[in-house]
């Protein structure tokens, strides 16, 4: 991971930081190591017409095509294609650990997972939720839920405005507290090379956990192959149904 303070920089725009992504990212080395790309992206926030024009348009999309945005009510996708998003979340204000369980669902707080994408977020505005930063080597192969994993704490980091986060492909993990203001966030988000399965982690055991928050399938058929095979269902219990695989991730 990878973390910048704000800095005096240049204004740029949501089109001239797409091409200038478009035109100097390479598969060959870590996002953050392009250069120029951190001043760019600081740049947006001193642009509030070229953000208020891409969320616009990407609510009119949004209308035509329900799953343009597949992230929920406070995510606008503002750019998308084979290898690249520009993603921009909105943080609704919360006081302390104080947050609902769809909360949890929607912003991902107290959840400790990874993203198998690389991951830069510019604070655009507000005081910005805070991180809680943690690393591990991915042993090679998917991990089993209990599973031991040896994590790194890497310290807390608040996006406020102008600053940067990068976050590594399948190599760090975080958990986030939500902002004591409304904030808003821009990722960009890389999506290249061989893809690991994303893992959850409860810090305090360094246990794999599976993440029930979001809709998980493999659960949700657990929960109800549980309740079909109850003793009053007179189901044959042996009949087990075959558990899909999970295919929800969290962002
Ligand atoms: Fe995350």
């Amino acid at each position: 991971m990878e973390f910048y303070s704000p800095k005096t920089v240049e204004p740029t725009s949501i089109d001239g930081l797409i091409d200038f992504i478009k035109n100097n990212i390479s598969e060959e080395r870590r996002l953050c190591d392009t250069q120029g790309l951190v001043e760019q992206l600081m740049g947006v926030q001193h642009n509030t017409a070229s953000i208020l024009e891409h969320i616009s348009a990407s609510l009119s999309k949004t209308d035509d095509n329900p799953n343009t945005n597949p992230y929920g009510k406070n995510s606008f996708v503002l750019y998308r294609d084979n290898t690249v998003m520009l993603r921009l979340v909105v943080w609704e204000p919360r006081e302390g650990d104080n947050f609902s369980h769809a909360d949890e669902e929607l912003f991902a707080y107290g959840v400790c997972h990874d993203h198998n994408f690389e991951l830069m977020s510019l604070g655009l505005c507000g005081s910005g939720y805070t991180t809680h930063m943690y690393s591990y080597q991915h042993k090679g192969s998917e991990y089993v839920e209990g599973e031991l994993i040896d994590i790194d704490y890497l310290g807390d980091f608040t996006l406020q405005q102008g600053s940067v986060l990068y976050m590594e492909q399948s190599k760090d993990l975080h958990t986030q507290s939500p902002p004591a203001q409304m904030s808003m966030s821009l990722n960009i988000i890389v999506d290249h090379g061989i893809k690991k399965k994303q893992v959850f982690v409860e810090p305090k055991t360094k246990r794999i956990v599976e993440y029930r928050g979001l809709v998980n399938p493999k659960s949700y058929i657990e929960k109800l192959h549980n309740k079909l095979t109850e003793p009053e269902f007179g189901i044959n219990q042996s009949k087990a149904i075959k558990h899909p695989q999970r295919t929800a991730s969290l962002v």
